[in-house]
């Protein structure tokens, strides 16, 4: 019997466990339960009714009035990332994360975001291992040496505040760590290249530097958003150097910054779903969010707690 850390059958020379057990160890789609009602009483962003994101001109500059609430819809997203993740432990399903999260929006007077934005069947994203993005909460229990990212947006008076984290799930191999530790890294770095008067590009180029010199890969397929009034608006901002990126940052923009990263490859496939994007070579991949706004100074982080 092969052992985990044996070289794989195959003669790739990689470990047993890295190669074609990783291989039957794939997330699979799972079942969903129904969708999740959200009270009357708590306003929502108009897609909620018709499962379609109509995108409106939307100002990149906000006003100091916007931005206000842009902080407090930031924190309660903050706070809802670390109420659901507080609960992630081998044997929960991401379906059970959703429902925390959920409450948690309600609770809050806010709505989750995701539910029903272009018809997303549920409350929070719960991307598992080789997922980049956008996994659908289902009955898939989370096992020992997993890493999730829950990715929650909250739409509160008016606005809304996007964040995600990648989490580690009980004992995680030394590459994964490392990755999501890169990552996490990433994130910031981009963050600190936020200034009035430098273009967007400074952003990717300082995450896809610091990703690449750690040998891991950058996605080219999503990039960060403007964000406020809509969850998504149509300024688009790279995690990787691109020099055609121009558009400089202006004092009062507010926008997420997302990066993606891999062990591997940086092409994805979807799942028939419409939503699950995975890596295509099935391994690893890590995200980390925030949501900002430009100061004179750099960058002020929204969601925070
Ligand atoms: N929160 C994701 C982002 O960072 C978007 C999720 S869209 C959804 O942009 F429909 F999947 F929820
Ligand atoms: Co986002
Ligand atoms: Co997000």
């Amino acid at each position: 019997m092969l052992k985990a850390n044996d070289p794989c059958w195959c003669g790739s020379g990689r470990k047993f466990k890295r190669c074609h057990k990783a291989a039957t160890d794939r997330v699979r789609p799972g079942r969903l339960s129904p969708m999740r009602a959200v009270p009357a009483a708590i306003p929502r962003p108009p897609y909620a009714a018709t499962g379609e994101a109509v995108r409106q001109p939307e100002a990149a500059v906000k006003s100091p009035e916007v931005i206000e609430r842009m902080r407090r819809a930031g924190r309660a997203a903050a706070e809802v990332l670390a109420e659901t993740a507080a609960a992630i432990a081998p044997g929960i399903t991401t379906d059970e994360l959703d429902a925390i999260c959920h409450a948690a929006c309600i609770e809050r007077g806010g709505y989750p975001s995701p539910l029903n934005y272009n018809g997303f069947p549920k409350s929070l994203c719960t991307s598992v291992n080789e997922v980049i993005c956008h996994g659908i909460p289902d009955d898939r229990e989370l096992v020992d040496g997993d890493i999730v990212n829950l990715d929650v947006t909250i739409y509160l008076d008016g606005v809304h505040g996007d964040t995600n984290a990648t989490f580690l799930v009980g004992a995680v191999d030394e590459q994964s760590r490392r990755l999501v530790e890169v990552t996490r890294e990433s994130l910031e770095l981009g963050i600190a290249a936020v200034r009035p008067g430098r273009p967007f590009s400074d952003i990717g180029r300082a995450i896809q530097t610091h990703a690449e010199g750690a040998g891991f890969g950058v996605v080219r397929s999503f990039v960060g958003h403007g964000i406020g009034e809509q969850f998504h608006t149509d300024l688009h901002v790279p995690h990787y150097y691109e020099p055609r990126l121009t558009t400089l940052m202006e004092e009062g923009m507010t926008f997420t910054i997302e990066p993606m990263i891999t062990v591997g490859s940086y092409e994805h496939d979807l799942w028939d779903d419409g939503w699950t994007a995975v890596t295509v070579d099935r391994r690893r991949t890590a995200q980390f969010e925030h949501t900002l706004v430009v100061t004179a100074a750099g960058a002020e982080v929204l969601t925070q707690l």
